[in-house]
């Protein structure tokens, strides 16, 4: 028995069309699953079902804004439209606005809360009926440092990543009866088009990642897929609630 085979599981990837997301889409397909891309740009979405095809398993690319509750709605159904059933959420479409708390409006602290918290909670809203439905399920969120600590330029998206954690566990407590296991991934500094802007924005930021992160290096996307595969698969099976950072030891170094 393999405990990592994901083979016949269905699962969704919000903002699967770059980055984190990808990484963890084509961890998944290398796994067996069948995965669906989800994001708002069409085009970036076929591209990145293409990528993760290579991998022989069944993809789909479907237009979804996390912040929009009929959108979520809509691709949990039309995933299940498809597939019969969906297995495995990945809650990770994100967004930021870098600048200092004071001068945020409540248009921009809305659309971080909307996208980075609402729209993981109402995916898993959308998806919980189909996941008990099927004998249980695997919900993955993506928190992030920001989930443990500050950053000045960061206020909407550090209240966002915690509350990702606090939902978490309460979504464990809640649905660990229906077989469905809830866990969080806190990635560290990653090399995404996020963090390229961030390079951009916040001064001296590449140095003090490398500084302090022991491994000594930025991560990359496929750093995630591993334990993507291990919360998506049934080598995690009592495992619910937790919170696990992949950041080459940034979170244990003082
Ligand atoms: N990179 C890091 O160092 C790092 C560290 C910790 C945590 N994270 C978290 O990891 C996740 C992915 O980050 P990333 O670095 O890979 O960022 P990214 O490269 O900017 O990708 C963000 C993804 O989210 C999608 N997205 C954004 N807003 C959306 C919305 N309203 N509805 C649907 N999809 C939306 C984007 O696709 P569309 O634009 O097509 O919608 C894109 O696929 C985020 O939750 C982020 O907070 C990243």
């Amino acid at each position: 028995m393999n405990l990592f085979d994901l083979n016949a599981r269905v699962a969704v990837v919000t903002g699967g069309n770059a980055g984190i997301g990808l990484g963890i889409a084509k961890g998944l397909a290398a796994a067996g699953a069948a995965v669906v891309i989800a994001g708002r740009r069409p085009e970036r979405n076929l591209e990145a079902a293409r990528a993760v095809a290579a991998f022989k398993v069944s993809t789909a690319a479907l237009e979804v804004d996390v912040s929009n509750e009929a959108s979520c709605r809509a691709m949990v159904e039309n995933t299940v439209g498809r597939f019969g059933r969906l297995d495995i959420l990945v809650n990770n479409a994100g967004t930021t606005v870098r600048k200092q708390p004071e001068t945020y409006t409540l248009a921009e602290w809305n659309k971080v809360i909307d996208t980075n918290l609402n729209g993981a909670f109402l995916c898993a809203h959308a998806a919980y009926p189909h996941m008990k439905n099927g004998g249980g399920g695997k919900i993955i969120n993506i928190g992030s440092m920001m989930s443990i600590f500050g950053a000045s330029y960061a206020a909407a998206y550090a209240a966002s990543k915690g509350g990702i954690v606090q939902m978490t566990k309460a979504l464990a407590c809640a649905w660990a009866k229906d077989n469905i296991q809830v866990n969080a991934i806190l990635p560290g500094w990653i090399d995404t088009p996020l963090t390229q802007s961030a390079l951009r924005e916040v001064p001296g930021l590449n140095e003090r990642v490398l500084a302090r992160t022991p491994a000594g290096r930025w991560g990359e996307p496929k750093d995630l897929a591993g334990v993507a595969v291990f919360l998506a698969s049934g080598a995690s099976g009592f495992v619910t609630g937790a919170a696990i950072p992949v950041d080459g030891g940034y979170s244990s170094q003082v």
